[in-house]
């Protein structure tokens, strides 16, 4: 059900937007991008090993916030409204927009990070 509900979300995003770039803000809860590949994707980049991910980093990983009740906050890394696109922007560049912070930049593409989104709202 969730494959069908990703691929539906997939295909209409290309189909209605091309997924562009400059796409509007969307609200945490209607997002796009694909979980399951989000999911596995969480696994490889390493991100696991700083947060707390929903049967991707069970363990006591706590270097960053845990992300397994992200979709309730109200604000990303404290100075982003919790959007879709604030997240992907957040994943590509965390040191562009908070160069304070401790998240390094893991070189994540749009796609890869939209993907990511998506399965972490979901949770
Ligand atoms: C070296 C440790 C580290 C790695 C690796 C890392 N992060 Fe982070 N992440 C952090 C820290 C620390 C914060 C808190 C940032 C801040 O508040 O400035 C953070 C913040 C976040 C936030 C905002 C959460 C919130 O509640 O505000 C998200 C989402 C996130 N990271 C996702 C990821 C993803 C996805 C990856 C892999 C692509 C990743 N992080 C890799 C350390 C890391």
């Amino acid at each position: 059900m969730k494959e069908f509900f990703s691929l539906a979300c997939l295909l209409c995003c290309l189909l209605a937007t091309g997924c562009k770039q400059n796409a509007p803000a969307v609200e945490a809860g209607s997002v796009t991008g694909d979980q399951v590949r989000g999911q596995y994707l969480l696994a490889t980049y390493g991100c696991a090993a700083c947060h707390r991910i929903k049967d991707v980093a069970p363990g006591q990983n706590q270097v960053g916030p845990d992300l397994r009740s992200v979709a309730d906050n109200s604000y990303l890394a404290g100075i982003l409204p919790n959007t879709q696109q604030n997240m992907v922007r957040w994943l590509m560049h965390p040191r562009s927009l908070s160069p304070g912070t401790a998240m390094p930049e893991l070189g994540v593409t749009e796609k890869d990070a939209r993907d990511m989104a998506a399965y972490l709202y979901a949770q």
